[in-house]
């Protein structure tokens, strides 16, 4: 491989949405941000200059960072953040891995505009496992603020309650034509009759799964998390924040006498709030320009899900599978050294004396892992644990279980009080572990998008109601389970994945909707060295920001 050479230039940029101005945090003045592109092999250096007054970090989702924790960017997990007028530079190989990741902002919710794509192109010399693309285009889901986020996720936490909305979903950064104010800001894809386009879909949105799909089309599913899958046809897709897709989408064969609307619409928002706004953007076909009557062309309008369609989405996700192919073999972890049971759920704070909440009774919203709400700590967990100063940092007690026995019923406990902690899982480099994770759906309904730093997972299996330690392993699927970071733990079900700790470091684990983050519902993987010196966590960089 070679190497690639950026700047991010995080600076303040004017945007107008929804007739709103704003003056958001923006890279190199571009909304949504810049694509880094890479192919498979290649080392990747970008330097971010920290211009504005907040402090910066940045994540490169999904990249496995191999040896190279230092550069993955959660604040306070793997490193400090940026203050202003400070400077990093990350330093990454993309090793195994190819298709379509994002990065973005990875403190607070900074994210809200600082994202963008990361296209990693296979080796040269080297095809897709797929018909070769007329053009690529990147598709990236978002969310759109009329106010400012901090503000919004500071509010909340103060009061307990849960956070305003966004305004507007968008498409490559714009809303369309369904919303107030919109119709110039609609994001076009014009298209030639009988050619195959690939779209490299990306969800970078908040807090919202999302549905989508084009009007009259289908779209072929070839790739997810940057790893290839057994091709699949679908209408619909459903994209979690943080997941990312290639689809293929091949034309009509001819001139139609029509336009079509692509659109995406949120899954469930969580807490009943369930916002039925939607982000519309136009596939054009280029038609000669004899052709002037494409004006009035009929403009055909997608059918999207509902909120509830919870029977979809558990056939959509059971469609995906790995190629698991001689080329690009699924190393799937048949056998299993730790077992962790997780639960995953909302729950609450009590209120501080002399204070109102608004959250429920009264209390503040939290969320956790098996009854543990992560609380941040000042300095990052990576840097505690590289320099044996763990002390005062973080405790290695996670628990393995829920400190509250789980058995969901349909009727929540009386009490939803979670513990809060900075406390980690200490795993030996090498171990293979099997993670379950459980829903609890007390104090809402919603599926809960999982992300896992540092690794792929392989997710072996899911269901509804509670896992049966008993009997839903028999089920398990170890021979083409799909391979991704990102994966939705079903409403009310369960999700159960395999990894491998081969990756030494610090390693963040938390729900991608950003208020369940900002709630606690995060926890951290620590990683020991392995015994050959390429296991081995390497020393941090010279201009690792300090706290
Ligand atoms: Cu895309 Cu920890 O995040």
């Amino acid at each position: 491989g070679i190497t690639r050479h950026y700047t991010f230039n995080v600076d303040y940029h004017n945007v107008t949405r929804l007739c709103h101005t704003r003056s958001i945090l923006s890279v190199n003045g571009q909304f949504p941000g810049p694509p880094l592109v890479a192919r498979e092999g290649d080392q990747v250096i970008v330097k971010v200059v920290n211009h504005v007054t907040n402090n910066v970090t940045i994540h490169w989702h999904g990249v496995r960072q191999l040896g190279s924790a230092w550069a993955d960017g959660p604040a306070y997990v793997t490193q400090c953040p940026i203050q202003t007028g400070q400077t990093y530079t990350y330093n990454f190989t993309i090793t195994g891995q190819r298709g379509t990741l994002l990065w973005h902002a990875h403190i607070s919710w900074l994210r809200s505009t600082l994202y963008g794509p990361i296209i990693i192109l296979p080796k040269r010399n080297e095809s897709y496992p797929y018909e070769k693309p007329h053009k690529e285009i990147p598709i990236i889901l978002g969310e759109w603020f009329n106010v400012d986020p901090e503000a919004v996720i500071s509010q909340a936490l103060q009061t307990g309650a849960g956070p305003n909305v966004s305004d507007a979903y968008t498409i490559n950064g714009l809303p369309g034509p369904l919303y107030n104010c919109s119709s110039k800001d609609t994001y076009k894809l014009k298209v030639k009759p009988g050619k195959t386009y690939l779209l490299r879909l990306i969800n970078a949105a908040l807090n919202d799964e999302l549905f989508f799909s084009i009007a009259n089309h289908t779209l072929i599913v070839v790739e997810t998390d940057a790893v290839y899958l057994k091709p699949f046809e679908t209408d619909t897709l459903l994209i979690a924040p943080g997941q990312t897709l290639n689809v293929l989408l091949k034309t009509k064969p001819s001139f139609p006498n029509a336009s079509f609307f692509m659109a995406a619409s949120p899954y469930f928002t969580g807490s009943g709030s369930f916002d039925n706004s939607t982000v519309a953007g136009i596939l054009e076909y280029n038609h000669p320009s004899h052709y002037s009557a494409s004006k009035n062309l009929t403009l055909f309008k997608p059918t999207l899900p509902l909120f509830n369609a919870t029977n979809f989405v558990a056939n959509f996700t059971g469609k995906f599978r790995s190629l698991a192919n001689a080329k690009f073999p699924a190393n799937v972890p048949q056998t299993v050294d730790r077992k962790f049971f997780f639960t995953v759920g909302l729950g609450s704070n009590p209120c501080p004396q002399n204070t109102t909440c608004q959250g429920p009774n009264g209390s503040k919203f939290a969320a956790s892992i098996n009854n543990v709400s992560f609380a941040l700590p000042s300095i990052a967990l990576l840097q505690a644990h590289f320099f044996g100063k763990s002390n005062g940092v973080y405790t290695t007690d996670f628990p393995t279980q829920p400190l509250v026995q789980f058995n969901y019923t349909g009727t929540p406990p009386n009490n939803t009080h979670v513990s809060n902690g900075t406390r980690a899982v200490v795993l030996r480099f090498n171990t293979s572990v099997e993670l379950v994770l459980q829903d609890t759906s007390i104090l809402g309904a919603e599926s809960h998008p999982l992300h896992l730093h540092g690794f792929n997972f392989f997710v072996v299996g899911q269901g509804f109601g509670n896992y049966d330690p008993n009997k839903d392993p028999a089920k398990f699927n170890l021979v083409d389970p799909v391979e991704r970071n990102t994966a939705g733990v079903p409403a009310g079900g369960w999700l159960a994945f395999r990894f491998l700790s081969d990756n030494p470091g610090v390693w963040f684990m938390h729900c991608h909707l950003d208020v369940h983050t900002s709630w606690g519902l995060r926890m951290a993987w620590v990683v020991l060295d392995g015994p050959e010196p390429n296991q081995k966590l390497p020393p941090p960089p010279s201009d690792l920001p300090k706290c």
